[in-house]
């Protein structure tokens, strides 16, 4: 039986691993790659891949490389969210961000070459089946692109200049930039347990994930507005002084706080209708929610 800190350090080697790369054509490329993967993270949308795995059954070794995947592509969009043009934040995981240390030019590519290797990575993995491999690669494909994580993250900031705002887009907003990562997580996670993109069990995981994922940036927001920089690693308060109508600047902290813990019972309850065992699922969800960084 593993526990999610067990998870959370086979994941980290697994991805130090992955990231010993070299190149002929720029060292700082992949120093920047390494910089942005490797380093003091959560983990949580790779460790959610492997904790629903686990929970069906499977072998940790088979879910590895979707679970990296993940990381990989969070990663990449970290880097670019912390760009001039984007969040324009300058610390990350309590060091300087990817173009402070790098350079905006190395930044975008590392971000652009991370997202490459997230499928790669799928594409190559000789622990799942043909099937798995495509299946991951859609999920993880419809998850990051146009629809949802990168259309999330336009809407967030198109949302900034915008005078009329109201909670649905909000949701809208949260459900794409972060949502659909965790419920590409928890539907690899289906995946690699031997279920079909049609079947009940992943549609199930599906519905969870979106709801932990919502859960997730209603905490970050909170966070935004009551953390410390020391804290979060990164620049608290920004998204205030950015002028985001992030969740916070919608429903104040309270209410905001509120709706994260609705969500989680939600997912919650969604979780204790699975016939397999969640609980490493569950207690990550709640870890969401009840996280201080
Ligand atoms: C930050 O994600 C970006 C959001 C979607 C809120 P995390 O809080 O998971 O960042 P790391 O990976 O742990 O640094
Ligand atoms: C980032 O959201 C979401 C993605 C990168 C997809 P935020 O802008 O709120 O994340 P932080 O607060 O910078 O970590
Ligand atoms: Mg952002
Ligand atoms: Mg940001
Ligand atoms: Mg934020």
């Amino acid at each position: 039986m593993y526990d999610l800190d067990h998870i959370r350090h086979l994941v980290e080697l697994d991805l130090e691993a992955r990231l010993q790369l070299t190149s002929e054509h720029s060292s700082a490329l992949v120093e920047a790659m390494k910089y942005s993967v490797c380093g003091t993270a959560k983990r949580v949308r790779a460790v959610l891949v492997c904790a629903a795995s686990v929970g069906f059954g499977a072998e940790i070794n088979t879910a590895l490389p979707p679970a990296a995947a993940i990381e990989l592509i969070h990663a990449y969009s970290l880097v670019h969210d912390d760009l001039p043009d984007m969040d324009d934040s300058d610390t990350r995981r309590g060091q300087p961000s990817c173009h402070k240390q790098f350079g905006s030019t190395i930044a975008i590519l590392a971000g652009d070459a991370l997202q490459t290797l997230a499928f790669s990575t799928i594409l190559d993995a000789a622990e799942l089946t043909e099937q798995q491999r495509t299946d991951c690669a859609a999920v993880l494909a419809n998850a990051s692109g146009w629809r949802y994580m990168v259309g999330g993250q336009a809407m967030d900031m198109e949302l900034m200049h915008r005078a009329i705002h109201d909670l649905d887009q909000l949701f809208t907003m949260h459900e794409g930039k972060t949502g659909a990562l965790f419920r590409a997580a928890l539907e690899m996670g289906a995946i690699v347990a031997g279920f079909s993109r049609e079947s009940e069990q992943f549609g199930t995981m599906s519905e969870a994930g979106t709801k932990i994922g919502i859960a997730f940036q209603l905490t970050d927001d909170y966070l935004d507005a009551t953390a410390e920089n020391e804290q979060l690693g990164k620049p608290a308060g920004a998204d205030s002084l950015a002028g985001k109508k992030n969740a916070v600047a919608f429903l104040g902290t309270e209410e905001t706080r509120n709706r994260a813990i609705q969500y989680l019972n939600e997912a919650v309850e969604i979780l204790k209708s699975v016939d397999a065992d969640m609980t490493l699922v569950q207690r990550l969800a709640e870890e969401c929610v009840h996280r201080q960084s």
